[in-house]
């Protein structure tokens, strides 16, 4: 084949490598705009993984490459003046410019024909004499932008302002350097790659640029100010920048991440940044473009494919891949740019969150990387959640938490979940084995199902309720055993279903209206959930009485029957829901239209409730922090004031859930997808959150709390096979002091054993 690359960075020189080690007589020439051994930036970092992959492909250009690299394990981050210092992490980098003088030279020794100072354009006709041009022409890719709709590309320029600096300071430890100025916040990025240089990358918002003047500013004088700016970093070293004789670099940018649905178009194809790029936070764009070029130099040689099926392969095997790293990349890049949220964290915690920003670092991982710091962190959240009364060192997941006078045993709940097996609202033997079991199960606290305030109020025939003496009875019976028989504490979520009632039982079909015998039903304005179900009636000021009396009533009863906290459940699309959504809120009165009168009416109820509730039992208030439909529904940044807003009507926990507000939603699932919102309410409005959501493992847990992103977990499907999840959890992480009934000692103890075998085996297989 004969083969054009546009640009030799990393993917263009490795793909020409890796084309002609495994055909020889391919014709490659490579070009690039600039000269030899001009390039931007300084050094990059590489994983083990990595190193695996290019050391299978290419031994001979691997073997130079490691030889080469510097060996760092420590991470250092300077924060408000300390300095906290976590090891294990295990980088090795290599200075940019050497790894393409090794890359050029491997080229040519290959037969790969180089030309440097050759400025490519993409109009230019003699790129049709080649069977393929590779466009590895990084991330202002001039051949990727000459046919947007053909690779159907999306840009997204980031927020934050960034300046790839380098220095003659080594720097022992990966060092993130936080400085908190009259500006803002800066900070820099940096880490040794050669014997006696090191990458040092600034960055800030885009406010803090502006009041810093940096826009108006030289790059020889950007570059004093930030020498003044980290002198106490630099030792007296000064920093530079390489960007100044390039063609098309500038000194601050914003970093572009790079998406494209289509990597090829007629014979072009794209490698590398000019496909995807990846934050530089994260440290993986060297990474894709090599082990892109690998796999592109494969599908192109099997000899099987066609040249449309080798194209069509490159794509699909490396994309999953790609995405993976773009979303660690996202969260690493948006961690970054809403750093402030994070700055009111103690330095031990504020490095927690900032080592696992992209969640591909979880707590457990940072054990295996440095036992003794995880266990200080451990020690510090302890301490913390007992006033200073506990050294203990042991997973946050079993430190207790004190909501007023109510403490619970540990961090794990059992999430609210509709059991439809009620009859006329009455709880019954089911529910007395489905909750005492989960409340033996370990878990701190156990929230109940939606609990109805009246009879229209339900959602289904099923659904329990608090509206009569002989719920109180039947509740009590649930909630004295669980008092007795464990340390579980136990929480009445109340709710009304609104527009969403009078539906089939949860597993006869979701939101489907009864067969026959439906009842009227009301919300905020007269918009059905679907189609299919009931047009509601607008609720009216006489309704808005009658349905808050009924909460305040089935307060009242909670109390007599002896919980320890009560929900309101203002979430999923339900009666206070449908006030608090603009998409099924359309009044006109004082409670549609703005954020305050969306609120007005659901705040009514909880400060009606919460004036019923005695003064030192908690409160909590179930959202959903945001309807998935972008701009057209409750936010993410409205969900923080409706947090706000519950708390100072006396919310102690905001319980964040997200979404089923509306039939339309366009949620984006995965790990701990609901967290983020938790997050954000918790450490922008400075409240007590829950978070919930696709949370199923302990490590997960773990990360959580001790990132400072919630201050309980709840697990709802986990749980519903699972009652013993948090013992189990126990077990796994051989934490002792959790509340096992003595009638199950014997049980946890095998448990135990059994598991550290199990680890065990499994260590040794890798080994
Ligand atoms: C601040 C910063 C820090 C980073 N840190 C790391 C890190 O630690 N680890 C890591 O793995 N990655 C890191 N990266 C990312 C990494 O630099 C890129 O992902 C990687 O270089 C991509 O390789 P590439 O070959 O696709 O593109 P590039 O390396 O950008 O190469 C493209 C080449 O094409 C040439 N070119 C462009 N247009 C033309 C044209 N029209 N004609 C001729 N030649 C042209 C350019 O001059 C260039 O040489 C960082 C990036 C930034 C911005
Ligand atoms: C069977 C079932 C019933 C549920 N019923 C309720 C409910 O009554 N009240 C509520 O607020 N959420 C309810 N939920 C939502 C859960 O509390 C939880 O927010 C959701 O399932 C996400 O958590 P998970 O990924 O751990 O399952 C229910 C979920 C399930 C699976």
């Amino acid at each position: 084949m004969r083969i054009a690359c546009v640009g030799a960075g990393p993917a263009g020189l490795y793909f020409a490598i890796s084309m002609k080690l495994r055909e020889p007589t391919h014709e490659i020439e490579i070009f690039e705009r600039n000269p030899p051994g001009v390039t931007f930036g300084w050094g990059v970092v590489f994983s083990d993984l990595t190193v695996d992959n290019i050391t299978r492909n290419d031994p001979a250009s691997a073997k130079i490459i490691t030889s080469e690299f510097a060996h760092w394990d420590d991470i250092d981050v300077y924060f408000r003046g300390e300095t906290v210092t976590s090891g294990g992490h295990g980088f090795i980098g290599i200075g940019r410019k050497r790894l393409l003088e090794i890359l050029q030279e491997r080229a040519l020794e290959l037969g790969v024909a180089l030309h440097f100072n050759a400025e490519c354009d993409p109009g230019d006709p003699r790129w049709r004499g080649y069977d393929l041009v590779i466009a590895s022409d990084g991330i202002n890719s001039r051949f990727r932008d000459a046919q947007p709709d053909a690779f159907g590309v999306d840009v997204d320029v980031r927020a934050n302002k960034f300046v790839w600096l380098g220095t003659s300071k080594v720097f022992d430890a990966f060092t993130f350097a936080f400085e908190e100025t009259e500006h803002g916040w800066i900070w820099a990025h940096a880490y040794r790659f050669a014997p006696d240089c090191s990458t040092f990358i600034v960055e800030c918002s885009e406010d803090t640029w502006a009041r810093f003047g940096f826009d108006r500013m030289s790059q020889g004088e950007s570059i004093a100010a930030c020498e003044k700016l980290f002198a106490r970093y630099l030792d007296g070293h000064s920093l530079q920048s390489n960007a100044s004789h390039l063609v098309g670099s500038a000194a601050w940018l914003n970093f572009r991440r790079i998406k494209c649905e289509r990597w090829s178009s007629g014979n072009v194809i794209l490698l590398g940044d000019a496909a995807h790029t990846a934050h530089f936070s994260i440290g993986s764009g060297t990474k894709l473009a090599l082990e892109d070029a690998i796999k592109l130099a494969d599908v192109l040689n099997r000899k099987s494919l066609s040249l449309e099926a080798a194209l069509s392969e490159y794509q699909v095997e490396r994309s999953l891949e790609v995405l993976k790293l773009q979303n660690s990349a996202r969260n690493s890049t948006e961690w970054f740019e809403t750093l402030e949220r994070y700055t009111h964290f103690e330095p031990l915690q504020f490095a927690y969150s900032l080592l696992t920003r992209s969640q591909r670092i979880s707590h457990e991982n940072l054990r295996l990387r440095d036992r003794e710091w995880l266990e200080t962190v451990e020690r510090w959240f302890w301490k913390r959640a007992t006033n200073g009364g506990s050294n203990k060192t042991a997973p946050p997941m079993f430190a207790p938490l004190k909501l007023r006078e109510m403490e619970v045993e540990n961090r794990i709940t059992v999430s609210p979940m509709a059991m439809y097996s009620a009859v006329e609202g009455t709880p019954n033997d089911f529910h007395f084995v489905h909750y005492g079991e989960r409340a033996i199960g370990g878990a701190g606290l156990l929230f109940t199902e939606m609990t109805c305030v009246s009879p229209e109020g339900r959602i289904s025939l099923g659904c329990t309720g608090m509206w009569n003496d002989e719920h109180v009875a039947a509740w009590k019976r649930i909630v004295d055993f669980v008092h007795a028989n464990s340390k579980a504490k136990i929480c009445l979520q109340l709710g009304h279903s609104g527009g969403k009632g009078s539906t089939k039982l949860g597993w006869e079909g979701n939101d489907v209206p009864l067969d026959e015998g439906n009842w009227p039903v009301m919300a905020a304005s007269d918009v059905p959930w679907s189609p299919a179900n009931q047009v509601p009636r607008p609720m009216t000021r006489g309704d808005m009485d009658m349905v808050r009396d009924q909460f305040v009533a089935a307060v009242r009863m909670g109390l007599e029957a002896g919980f320890d906290m009560i929900e309101l459940h203002a979430a999923h699309g339900y009666l206070l829901s449908s006030f608090l959504t603009p998409l099924q809120n359309r009044r006109t009165d004082g409670y549609g239209g703005s954020l305050d009168n969306r609120l007005r009416y659901p705040l009514e109820v909880f400060a009606a409730m919460r004036a019923a509730w005695p003064g030192d039992k908690p409160m909590s208030i179930r959202i959903s922090a945001t309807d998935w439909a972008g701009d057209d529904g409750v936010t993410p940044d409205e969900a923080v004031l409706i947090g706000e807003a519950f708390a100072r009507e006396g919310a102690d926990l905001i319980d964040v859930s997200a979404g089923q507000t509306w039939v339309g939603q366009q949620p984006v699932y995965g790990r701990m997808f609901q967290t983020p919102f938790s997050d954000r309410i918790r450490n922008e409005g400075r409240l007590a959150t829950m978070a919930v959501g696709n949370i199923y493992e302990p490590d997960h847990a773990n990360s959580i709390l001790a990132a400072g992103r919630a201050d309980l977990v709840a697990l709802a499907r986990p749980h519903l096979v699972d009652p013993f999840w948090t013992l189990r959890a126990a077990a796994q992480l051989d934490y002792r002091d959790v509340a096992i009934p003595p009638q199950y000692l014997n049980g946890m103890a095998q448990l135990a054993r059994n598991l550290k075998r199990e680890a065990d085996a499994t260590a040794a297989l890798r080994v």
